[in-house]
């Protein structure tokens, strides 16, 4: 196991139930902790109980090319480059096409591709440089299986399952990771507003695929976990 102490690692998403369980469990490892969220007061609630000062927390809604540029130039600026970088934003519109808008359709690839795109497309460069580096994304069950009513969903995760995983080709070179994790239900405020038949007491709980996510980061650097997948045993409403 690679030690998180001092290691310099990005949590985006930091707000929500798997990002701020993990930023929690890598902040008690030691490692120098970033956080980003959407969210002004849910990110300085988590800097404020986490201790990380306001160089270290950044306000940014990744489907602002600028926003995040801004972010990424301060950060970069303070340390050079990430360590480790954790996309953990997202939003899940599970909607069948029929009662699903224009608008969130493209909102959900906003959010889920073009905004992990601008991410690294801003924090890849100094990593490259480095030629090291851990990045883990989410593009959860849905990235890979499809299921009914997920049109929007699905579109969005298969796609950043797809840029990743061509990104890996194009990092052979480097010892750049790229961890794609797939996690199925996980009780996060994800939920609240999705309008489906699922026993949420079943699901894996937010802390426990934080954990996976710690455990990720402390991979030796001479493999690669290329994809990881946590489900639960089953969560259908009968
Ligand atoms: N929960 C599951 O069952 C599950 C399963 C597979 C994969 N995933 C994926 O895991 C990731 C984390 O999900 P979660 O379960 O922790 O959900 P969550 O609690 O809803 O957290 C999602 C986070 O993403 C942030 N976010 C959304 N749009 C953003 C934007 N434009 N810019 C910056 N931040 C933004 C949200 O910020 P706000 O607080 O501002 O909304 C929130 O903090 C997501 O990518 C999700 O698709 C989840």
């Amino acid at each position: 196991m690679e030690k998180l102490s001092g290691k310099r690692v990005l949590v985006i998403g930091a707000t929500g139930g798997i990002g701020s369980h993990t930023a929690r469990l890598l902040k008690s490892s030691g490692a120098e902790l970033f956080l980003m969220g959407r969210n002004a007061s849910k990110l300085h609630t988590l800097a404020e109980e986490l201790d990380i000062p306001p160089t270290h927390h950044y306000i940014t809604d990744i489907t602002r090319f600028d926003e995040v540029q801004t972010a990424a130039s301060q950060i970069h600026s303070q340390i050079g480059h990430l360590d480790i970088l954790i996309n953990a934003a997202g939003v899940g519109i599970i909607k069948p096409l029929e009662s699903l808008s224009p608008e969130e359709f493209v909102y959900s690839l906003n959010v889920n591709l073009v905004g992990a795109f601008y991410v690294l497309k801003t924090f890849l460069p100094p990593m490259k440089e480095h030629k090291k580096g851990l990045i883990i994304n989410l593009p959860g069950v849905l990235g890979k299986t499809p299921m009914a009513g997920a049109v929007a969903y699905s579109a969005s995760k298969y796609g950043l399952n797809g840029m990743l995983k061509s990104l890996r080709e194009e990092l052979k070179r480097t010892d750049i990771r790229i961890t794609n994790v797939f996690l199925g239900g996980t009780d996060t405020p994800f939920w609240d507003t999705i309008d489906l038949r699922v026993q949420r007491d079943k699901f894996v709980t937010a802390q426990e695929a934080a954990r996976a996510l710690w455990f990720l980061c402390q991979q030796p650097s001479s493999g690669v976990v290329s994809e990881f997948v946590l489900q639960p045993f089953n969560h259908q409403a009968i």
